[in-house]
């Protein structure tokens, strides 16, 4: 989704802007561009292609300075175009006495009263050249500017309704620019002292390699950078008025988002490899079961709660829907999952009682964020995320956090993000438990074993690729497909339709198999192929039956089954043999072949598999 990133420094800053882009790029973009101060005046380059050939482009015509702010934009409003794209300039009144304008801006977030501004700022003559929401923002600066950016940043902010994060310099002030945000993040930087620099960015990550000193700006806060200064400032509580406030500088060890793929041809591929790694990690600093895993004062809260209330979107309300079976089976607490953009919305009954729980592997998706609002604006303070980055907004506004430590993921579509997700899950499950009088020692320290075996199991269900890339070939002409599943198991479907749907383009849908003859038994016939996950569990049984109810329509089958299922191959039945049932842990196992089979079909397709279309990694508007 879009990337910022801006600097003020003594050297050319144009390169580091370059390389911060391409440390975002992975999120998913549209355009790009990149504006300077040069020459006394504004200097832009933009692109509808990637950021290697912004770079070549911005070289080709000289672009280079101290100040500069660049962008990578996922649209919203407006094509993807060149002339959408960002940094955006002024043209104002002033257009016609012959300059260029003096404003140039780059945005996160929307604007929801850009249409009221844009009649407005149209009314005293700014003409528009895109149709972004961004460029009402950076006439309304041009308009309210009086020889001091920061004041007109200030009074232009308090005019947008919306989400934003901003960087903005001015024609008339060289080595300054001035940034702002409110629901969508942005960082500072300090750089290196010797050249006076500052930084902006939506995502420390970008700065990686750059600096590891970070200011994570606070909603509110307005960011003045200027060669060997800065100031940050928020309106006063009382006054309103804004006011110098002082942030925290971390040292921040941000992964620099540019992981080398060594064998694999694609980053998902990689991420689907690692998960052993990547659940061995997670699980590395857990010796016992304890709530404490969760944070201090996590045995307060646990002992307090008596329901879950689950947040979150895409895969990771997956993972919670996974989770759901498991709290109220194993923990015996009743547990309620939402996606996060409908909760954010909707008229519930709160309980001041409830853990409220937001699963998100970015920590940055905006709608999450605003659910998790949503829920302590109605008084229920109990709040934990399972989150894979341990420095985002997230982890910062949740009094609990379990980070799963899955290390970077590059591929939009999530894999080892999902299975840490599940890890973490079962862990705050079995904690619950504990505290609710529900996990005696045995208990603990099977599961603990079943736990740490996962990477091992886990391996063997990889070692499957050679079956599944077989499999594919079938799916690669198909424009439909259905998955089944039952109980903790058709969350795992949902999440194999999800992923084959978000690489392959393949409409995919996922059902609960007894739900079939209520409906989308209509759509099965030859050309339907059914993916079904079975596990060797108590519905096994009421699973064959609904596999039959499939093959009477003539729809083709294609089965992951545990080894001691007895389903067997024939014809219209295709059956991979999963390793043993693995449990109450078995959607994790079952997940993985459903990730195989949506990456080597969207490979024989030839889709971008780690940028699909239309896609971004970390979702910060609404
Ligand atoms: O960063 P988050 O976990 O909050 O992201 C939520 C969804 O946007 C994300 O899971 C999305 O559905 C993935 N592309 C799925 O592969």
């Amino acid at each position: 989704m879009c990337g910022i990133v801006g600097a003020v420094s003594q050297r050319n800053i144009v390169p580091v802007l370059i390389e911060g882009l391409k440390r975002l790029e992975y999120r998913g973009y549209d355009s790009c561009g990149v504006a300077v101060h040069q020459d006394g005046g504004l200097k832009r380059a933009r692109s509808t292609s990637r950021v290697a050939e912004l770079q070549q482009q911005a070289a080709a015509d000289g672009v280079a300075s101290g100040t500069g702010i660049a962008h990578t934009r996922w649209a919203t409003h407006g094509a993807p175009a060149v002339h959408n794209a960002h940094p955006h300039f002024s043209h104002g009144p002033r257009a016609e006495e012959g300059t260029a304008g003096r404003i140039a801006l780059v945005h996160n977030g929307i604007i929801e009263n850009h249409d009221e501004l844009r009649a407005e700022l149209q009314a005293r003559g700014y003409a528009f050249t895109s149709q972004t929401d961004t460029e009402v923002i950076a006439h309304l600066v041009d308009h309210l500017y009086a020889g001091d950016l920061l004041e007109a940043v200030q009074q232009a902010i308090a005019r947008l309704r919306g989400a934003y994060a901003i960087a903005v310099f001015c024609r008339d002030e060289p080595n300054r620019v001035v940034g702002a945000r409110e629901g969508s993040p942005l960082v500072l930087g300090v750089g290196e002292a010797a050249q006076g620099e500052f930084f902006l960015a939506s995502d420390a990550m970008a700065l990686a390699g750059v600096t590891d000193q970070i200011v994570y700006l606070e909603e509110g806060d307005v960011v003045d950078l200027q060669l060997g200064r800065m100031r940050i400032s928020a309106k006063a509580a009382g006054s309103g008025r804004f006011e110098t406030v002082q942030r925290e500088v971390r040292t921040v060890q941000a992964h620099s988002g540019a992981a080398e793929l060594g064998p694999y041809r694609h980053y998902m591929q990689k991420e689907i490899f690692e998960q052993p790694v990547a659940i061995a990690n997670t699980l590395d600093a857990v010796q016992d079961i304890r709530p404490e895993l969760f944070g201090d004062g996590a045995y307060r809260v646990f002992k307090e709660v008596d329901s879950v209330l689950i947040l979150a979107c895409g895969t990771s309300f997956y993972a919670g829907s996974v989770a759901k079976y498991w709290l109220e089976s194993v923990a015996r607490i009743p547990c309620q999952v939402e996606i996060a953009s409908e909760y954010r919305y909707r008229d519930s009954v709160p309980n001041p009682r409830t853990l409220v729980v937001t699963i998100t592997q970015s920590g940055e998706t905006a709608d999450t964020l605003a659910a998790l609002k949503h829920a302590r604006s109605q008084g229920m303070l109990h709040t934990l995320t399972v989150c894979n980055v341990a420095t985002s907004a997230m982890v910062r506004e949740c009094s609990m956090a379990f980070i799963t430590r899955a290390g970077a993921e590059i591929g939009v579509a999530s894999t080892k993000a999902f299975t840490t997700q599940l890890v973490g899950l079962f862990l705050l499950t079995l904690s619950l438990a504990q505290v609710r009088g529900h996990l005696s020692d045995e208990q603990e320290q099977q599961y603990l074993k079943e736990l740490r075996h996962l990477p091992v199991a886990v391996q063997a269900v990889l070692a499957l690729e050679p079956q599944i890339i077989a499999w594919s070939q079938a799916f690669t002409p198909k424009q439909h497909a259905l998955f089944l599943g039952r109980g903790s198991h058709y969350p795992v479907a949902l999440e194999g339709a999800l992923k084959l749907k978000e690489i392959s383009y393949i409409h995919a849908e996922a059902y609960p198999a007894g739900e079939l003859k209520h409906g989308p038994l209509a759509l099965v016939d030859a050309d339907m192929p059914v993916v079904t996950v079975a596990p060797n569990d108590v519905l096994l049984e009421k699973l064959k039956s609904n596999l039959q109810e499939v093959r009477a329509r003539g729809g083709e089958l294609y089965v992951f089954a545990d080894g001691d299922t007895r389903i067997a191959s024939s014809e219209g039945v295709h059956v991979i043999r999963m390793p043993e049932h693995y449990g109450v842990l078995s959607p994790i196992l079952h997940t993985v072949p459903l990730q195989l089979l949506a990456y080597h079909t969207a490979c024989a397709r030839g889709t971008d598999v780690d940028k699909p279309r239309n896609l971004a990694k970390s979702v910060t508007v609404e």
